[in-house]
């Protein structure tokens, strides 16, 4: 196959996602964020869920040393945190409303549609991402609110109507 990488990515944007916050803080350092829409669900027992990270990512020594992650699921609402946490190199959480898991110690996103408290799986090699599998040690969900949407490389949200 000829590989076209800018096409793949076309391809690959009609699949249309949620967008996550992926939080995580390492010892003695501010906690950190990053957007994925990569996040999926892997086993229901076991509770285990994947994510990837670029290994090009700043964010990559750190996620290769952390014990746990936390996946914030966003909200129509969170374009800005989605853009801001996508910029490379700052993906400081300062300023956002925050609070601490009680079952992995990550902070977490205080106004998220969904968290997920994860401690690593495990860690994949994949090309040029590592896939993070996570174990689910605690999840918590809002009844109403409606999820961010990525399609073709920009943001949606889902249709007047829907519940
Ligand atoms: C909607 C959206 C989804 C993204 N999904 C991923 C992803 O799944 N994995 C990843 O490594 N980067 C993903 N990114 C890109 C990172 O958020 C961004 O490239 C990265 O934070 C760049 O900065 P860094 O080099 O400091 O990490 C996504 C960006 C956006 C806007």
């Amino acid at each position: 196959m000829t590989h076209d990488p800018r096409k793949f990515r076309n391809a690959l944007g009609c699949f249309t996602t949620g967008v996550a916050v992926i939080t995580t803080q390492m010892e003695g350092r501010p906690p950190i964020g990053i957007t994925v829409n990569s996040f999926a669900s892997v086993s229901l027992d076991p509770p285990l869920v994947l994510w990837s990270l670029d290994k090009k990512s700043d964010t990559l020594s750190t996620f290769k040393s952390v014990n746990g992650f936390t996946v914030n699921v966003l909200r129509e609402d969170h374009r800005d945190i989605s853009s801001r946490l996508a910029r490379q190199g700052d993906h400081s959480l300062e300023g956002l409303a925050l609070r601490v898991g009680a079952f992995n110690g990550c902070p977490a996103l205080e106004d998220a549609l969904a968290h997920f408290e994860c401690s690593v799986e495990t860690r994949h090699e994949a090309g040029d991402h590592i896939i993070m599998i996570g174990r689910v040690l605690h999840f918590e969900y809002s009844e109403d609110g409606k999820p961010l949407l990525y399609h073709r490389g920009g943001y949606q949200g889902l249709a007047e109507g829907t519940p």
